[in-house]
């Protein structure tokens, strides 16, 4: 359904406006092309819509995220990571036995082709959890061809659940890998997140009991990195996906995408960040650097696209994060309270509040993932398997997409314009 545009430049009468339910509408930029034959020149794609979805929306101004319509903060309260990841595939948050049926059918896919095994000791041991899950996602296209008829619902819903279940195998795995433990086997009566722990802490002939509040922590942890609409790696998944490539393959380049430190790769960065200030008192000089543009240090956990506000994620982070601490009865981390120093000082300056830089969710991620005891190599890998139900759930709505082309961006060129080619025998020496 279209609606016409007012028209003042770029809209003309006959430009077509895309309305959406919440948020702002676009304009139609083929119908502008179609009658000015002018480009939309929009580096970054920070004015532009790519897709119309019904997953996920964000009111960046006011701090608002919906899945499916419902707020993250009573998602994080009422339901649990499982929950929230059928509801992104589905739509619709599941009844009690469609609850049982999905768990216990993604328990069962979790286990992964015992050749796979081989696959990590190809790796170097001091290799990224990243870069063996970039690989070895993208390697499981070749134990799942069905996934390739992308025609049938059964296989596309199929190829969404192996990837939701079997991705933490592979980073778990990959974790042990590096610190040469015998990889740990998925337990189909575990939930995901108690899986996961046991996947990344169990050892043969040592029984490992779970902390239901580390677990609850984890799958916390989980669902408000679900999904997050036209993120970078979203959108790199949507982008290899409308080649028509495999969704192993799609999944493999969102998790390339989510590696980089201004992504998901920022709560590796921003502990490490708090590792190199060391102290309070050294706050103030740090954030000097921040804001000279030549030393190229960024407040790592600070800004974001599309949040010109408190990230809400951030502020559910932070609370599990004083829970966990307070639960777990575990020593107040020095970490925390420079962190909290650091936002408290960096919230009061204009560089700061002029930019409308606020914390966004990767500010306290890595100090609670630390607190529950996760290795930091592992921390943007466990972005990675939540971020994989969001991938997961984009990719299936855009393969029923009437509008899914292949992405092919345009350019402004600026090079030379037309020269005649000299032989290089000719050429000046
Ligand atoms: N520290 C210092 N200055 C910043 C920061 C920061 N973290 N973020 C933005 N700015 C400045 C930037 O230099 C620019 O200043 P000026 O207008 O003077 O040139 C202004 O704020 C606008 O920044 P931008 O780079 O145009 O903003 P963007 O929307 O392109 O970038 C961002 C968004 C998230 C990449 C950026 O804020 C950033 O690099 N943050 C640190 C990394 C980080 O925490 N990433 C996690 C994002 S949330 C989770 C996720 O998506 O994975």
């Amino acid at each position: 359904m279209k609606t016409r545009a007012p028209s003042s430049f770029p809209l003309s009468a006959s430009t077509s406006l895309v309305p959406s339910t919440l948020g702002p509408s676009a304009f139609d930029q083929r119908t502008v092309n179609a009658e000015t034959g002018l480009f939309a020149f929009d580096p970054g794609f920070s004015s532009t819509a790519s897709y119309q979805s019904k997953i996920t929306f964000i009111d960046g101004e006011k701090g608002i995220l919906l899945h499916r319509g419902y707020p993250i903060e009573q998602l994080a309260l009422k339901t649990n990571f499982t929950e929230l990841t059928y509801l992104l595939l589905y739509g619709e948050l599941p009844t009690q036995p469609q609850y049982q049926n999905f768990c216990a059918n993604m328990a069962q896919h979790r286990l992964l082709n015992e050749q796979i095994r081989n696959f990590f000791n190809g790796f170097r041991r001091d290799t990224h959890p990243m870069a063996i899950l970039c690989g070895t996602v993208s390697a499981l296209s070749s134990f799942h061809k069905e996934a390739f008829d992308t025609s049938l619902f059964e296989n596309r819903e199929c190829a969404a659940r192996q990837l939701i279940a079997k991705i933490p195998t592979i980073a778990a795995w990959a974790y042990k890998y590096t610190i040469g433990e015998p990889f740990i086997y998925p337990e189909e009566e575990l939930s995901f997140s108690e899986n996961i722990l046991h996947m990344l802490f169990a050892r043969p002939g040592r029984k490992e009991t779970i902390n239901p509040v580390l677990a609850r922590a984890i799958d916390r942890i989980l669902l408000l990195h679900a999904d997050h609409e036209q993120n970078a790696s979203s959108t790199a998944v949507r982008l290899v996906g409308s080649t028509g490539a495999n969704p192993f393959a799609c999944i493999s380049a969102g998790i390339a995408a989510l590696w980089g430190p201004a992504h998901g790769g920022a709560n590796e960065a921003a502990l490490d960040m708090f590792h190199q200030i060391g102290s309070k008192k050294n706050i103030p000089a740090f954030l000097e650097k921040v804001k000279n543009k030549n030393s190229g240090i960024r407040l790592m956990g600070f800004g974001h696209r599309i949040y010109r506000n408190v990230d809400p994620r951030a502020k559910l982070i932070q609370a599990s994060c004083h829970e966990v601490i307070e639960t777990l009865g575990l020593e107040r981390d020095p970490m925390l309270d420079l962190a909290m120093e650091l936002e408290r000082i960096a919230k009061e300056d204009d560089y700061f509040i002029s930019r409308k830089l606020y914390p966004n969710v990767d500010f306290y991620s890595g100090l609670i993932l630390r607190a529950l005891g996760i290795p930091t190599s592992m921390f943007t890998a466990l972005f990675a398997i939540a971020r994989t139900s969001g991938w997961a759930s984009q990719w299936l709505e855009m393969t029923t997409d009437p509008n899914n082309r292949i992405m092919r961006p345009r350019q402004i060129y600026t090079g030379e314009t037309f020269r005649n080619v000299v032989a290089l025998k000719e050429r000046p020496i």
